[in-house]
């Protein structure tokens, strides 16, 4: 046992006091009640608790000490509790009230114990007002309500300026990309300018070479016809005329071809369209094939049909240009048996200009790369040609926003047409 000078046994009497004031000086309230919950004793501090003098509240039932609702529940609590007494907390997870003598409420923890005299129990029920504790609560809750909504504000505030960012990132990628457009349309127009450069030094070393041949032919020619001097019983002056008139054409061809090739290749060239009647366009047409008649091997001939019906909407010098290179073209690669059928219609508001041959034709392969400048398909490598014309031709069936159709069996012919779409009534 503890001991000091202080120490001093205490006895009976001195005990009973020492307990009364524990039990009256104790800042919590404490509520004695017996087996039927008539309250038996009830200590200072729980008098100023609830607002009833001990006096009047000795021998009442302890529910009056409870909000009314909380009655009837109560009861039954209570006898439940005297069957099985054991110290413990009231109302374990919940809010617990108590009620004032004025009928106003208050918030309480409550903790039960019990003990028995002579084989009664009693209970005693420690009461602590709890409203400074819950208001205390209330605020913090208030408060953690406030921090968690300036929060959630935060929150979107940076949701927004993330959304900002991600925008405005946006606008600088797509006028990133933009500058790349520019950049590759810039990279695009210089190759164009380097691919026309090379097309011109290709066609110079082309035309040297080409030139040659027909050259050298005129020379020998005139050369020649220097040596006979006199007119020819078996018609050797005209041959060799004739071979200097092809080989001047041939070399004439050429360069038109490439210089329409130039002038398209720059953008220099416009369509001119006109409107050119029914027999207007049969004469020129007609007058054409004449011209080419001259060009045709022995034993070829040409078949022309006429079947266009009203007025035609055309570039005039555009047509003669397509027509003598169709037209040329099917003479070259078609043999001496040659046919070579052209015809003109209008169909479906076009008007359809088509040359057919039954010549060497071009393979599928190849047919897909006839339109490309420079390009001579496999079988036609020992037959002269620079592989311009139907560039060419296409390019001028653009200009007069039309089109042109290739079709052609390999060994068996080839038929190349031209759409010209014509103006409506209006
Ligand atoms: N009627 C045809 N029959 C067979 N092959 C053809 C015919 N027309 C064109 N081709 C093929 O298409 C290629 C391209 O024709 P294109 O008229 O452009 O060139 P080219 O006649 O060879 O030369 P150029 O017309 O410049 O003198 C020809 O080299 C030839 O292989
Ligand atoms: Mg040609």
């Amino acid at each position: 046992m503890y001991k000091n000078e202080n120490y001093f046994p205490l006895n009976n009497i001195d005990n009973i006091h020492q307990f009364k004031a524990l039990f009256d000086f104790a800042t919590i309230g404490i509520i004695v009640t017996d087996k039927h919950g008539l309250i038996i004793n009830f200590n200072k501090y729980a008098e100023t608790q609830f607002g009833f003098s001990k006096d009047e509240i000795i021998g009442k039932v302890v529910d009056v000490l409870l909000p009314t609702s909380a009655h009837a529940r109560h009861v039954q609590y209570r006898e439940q509790y005297y069957k099985h007494p054991e110290p413990r907390i009231m109302g374990h997870g919940r809010d617990l009230f108590a009620q004032n003598k004025d009928g106003s409420t208050f918030p309480v923890e409550v903790s039960l114990s019990h003990y028995e005299i002579k084989e009664q129990t009693f209970v005693i029920a420690f009461v602590i007002d709890i409203t400074v504790r819950k208001s205390h609560e209330a605020k913090a809750m208030e408060q953690t309500y406030e921090l968690e909504r300036v929060t959630a504000e935060i929150k979107s505030m940076n949701q927004e300026l993330e959304q900002k960012v991600e925008d405005r990132t946006k606008m600088l990628r797509e006028a990133l990309t933009e500058l790349e457009k520019s950049k590759e349309e810039l990279n695009l127009a210089f190759e164009n300018e380097k691919e026309l450069s090379e097309l011109k030094s290709r066609f110079s070393t082309m035309a040297s070479h080409e030139f040659r041949t027909p050259l050298s032919t005129i020379l020998s020619s005139a050369f020649l016809l220097e040596r006979y001097n006199q007119p020819s019983a078996d018609g050797k002056v005209e041959k060799h005329i004739h071979r200097i008139k092809g080989a001047v054409e041939g070399m004439k061809n050429m360069l038109e071809d490439f210089l329409s090739l130039g002038k398209l290749e720059e953008g220099l060239v416009k369509a001119n369209m006109e409107l050119i009647g029914t027999s207007s366009l049969n004469a020129i047409l007609k007058e054409l094939l004449e011209e080419l008649d001259g060009l045709l091997k022995d034993g070829q001939r040409i078949e022309f049909t006429f079947l266009v019906n009203k007025a035609v909407w055309i570039d005039r010098h555009f047509l003669k240009n397509i027509v003598i290179n169709l037209v040329s073209n099917s003479i070259k690669f078609t043999d001496e048996s040659g046919v070579i059928k052209i015809s003109s219609t209008i169909d479906n508001n076009d008007f359809i200009l088509s040359v057919e041959d039954n010549g060497i034709g071009i393979s599928e392969e190849d047919q897909q790369h006839s339109f490309e400048r420079f390009f001579r398909a496999k079988n036609a490598s020992n037959i002269e040609g620079t592989g311009l014309g139907l560039h060419i031709v296409s390019k001028y069936c653009e200009l007069m926003q039309g089109s042109v159709k290739m079709k052609s069996t390999l060994d068996h012919g080839t038929t190349v047409s031209i759409y010209i779409p014509q103006l409506t009534a209006e």
